[in-house]
Formats: C-alpha cells, structure tokens, sequence
C-alpha cells in the first residue's frame, strides 16, 4: 500500500474527544520507550509526525494520525512507565484498556515488543488480557537494527514458544526497525488486506 497522505489530526485525554467517524483505526500500544511513534513516523514515512522521545513516557494522550483521508493510526501511551505514581499508572492503565475493549472503530492493534528482552510479565499479562477480552491483534517486534539476523530469528522463535505455552493460535507476527524501515512494507500490506476485508 502507498500512503499518499499522513496528518495529524488530534490528541484525546477522554472518549468524548474520540473521532466520532466509523474510518477503521490502527492502534500501537507496548512498554514506553519501546518504539510507537518511531514506527508510525516509519510506516507514514513523515519524519517528526508522531512526537518521539528517548525518555520514556512522552506519549500521555491518545493520538490520532489521518491516513490517506481514509483511515486512522492511533499512538497509545506506553504502560509500565516508572517515573509516574503507582495511582496515575493504574489510571492510565485503566484508560487504555477501556479505550481497547470498548472502541468499536478498532480494527486492530499492534502490541510492541523490544526485540531485544525475554518475554517481559507485563507483556505477557497484557497479551493474555487481548485474548482474553478477544481483541484482535498482532506482535511487532521492534528495533531489530539491534540484533544480528541470526539472534533476531532466534528469539522470536524463543518468543512464539513461550506464547504457545498458554495461546494454540498465535497472533500474526511481524519484525520492524524504525531506522532500516525493516517491516514496513508487510505492515503496509496487513493492514491493507484488513481495510479491503471490512
Ligand atoms: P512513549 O511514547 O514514551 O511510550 O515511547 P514510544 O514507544 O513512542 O517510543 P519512541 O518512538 O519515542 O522511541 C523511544 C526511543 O527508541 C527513541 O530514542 C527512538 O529513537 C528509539 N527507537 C525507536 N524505534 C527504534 C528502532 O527501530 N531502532 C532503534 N535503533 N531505535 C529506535
Ligand atoms: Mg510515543
């Protein structure tokens, strides 16, 4: 898929500041500091859309990115942001989740993962609480300019056993880098492929 257009369009503290449009939307949600603005500036290719930080925690709204004036990419806050209260990080946590389990417009959402780290708890957790709740969604490993090739397929492959412990389907998986735009093109077509299936 070619993106002919990428805008920012808003940023919602609640869900009366939803779009109210039934376009399909994208969400990306994982750890802070694990890559989601990086990646929609990557999928969009328009440097600086989606506000990147190396401190965790720069993303505290939800932000909504017009695609091709048809369809939405939504940049979550992280979770398991340290530097907040215990109180504030429950609420955040809880505003995403309800943000997730209730939005009908929610196509799919992307769980990232740092390539680099074993399974992390509250990753699993979070995963567990998507199927749980039947979310449809998918893993995108992130920052794979980090790992050789060889030490990349293999943790994945680590991974994926690790989910089969628990899960008998898996989620579709994906490998992305930010700075080799690994990723992009197979995103691109899995999210076409959905928008063409609606
Ligand atoms: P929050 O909004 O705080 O939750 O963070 P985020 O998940 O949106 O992460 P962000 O995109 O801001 O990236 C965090 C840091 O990781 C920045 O310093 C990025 O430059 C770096 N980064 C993101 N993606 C990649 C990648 O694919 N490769 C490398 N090498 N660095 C990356
Ligand atoms: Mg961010």
């Amino acid at each position: 898929m070619q993106i002919t257009s990428a805008e920012f369009l808003k940023s919602c503290a609640k869900v009366s500041d939803l779009p109210g449009t039934h376009a399909p939307e994208y969400a990306f949600i994982g750890r802070s500091n694990v890559g989601k603005s990086s990646l929609i500036n990557m999928l969009t290719a328009v440097k600086g859309l989606a506000q990147t930080s190396s401190k965790p925690g720069k993303t505290l709204l939800v932000n909504y990115f017009t695609i091709n004036n048809s369809w939405f990419l939504v940049d979550l806050p992280g979770y398991g942001f340290a530097k907040v209260s215990k109180e504030e990080r429950a609420r955040l946590e809880q505003r995403i989740k309800s943000y997730i389990a209730n939005r009908e417009q929610l196509t799919n959402l992307f769980l990232l993962v740092d390539c680099r780290l074993e399974p992390q708890k509250i990753d699993l957790e979070f995963i567990d609480w998507l199927g749980e709740n039947g979310i449809p969604f998918s893993i995108v490993f992130t920052k794979a300019d980090k790992l050789s090739k060889k030490a990349l397929d293999e943790h994945i492959a680590a991974y994926k056993q690790t989910l089969a412990e628990t899960w008998e389907n898996l989620p579709p998986i994906f490998c992305s880098s930010a700075e080799t735009r690994m990723g992009r093109d197979e995103l691109l077509d899995y999210i076409e492929e959905i928008n063409r299936s609606l």
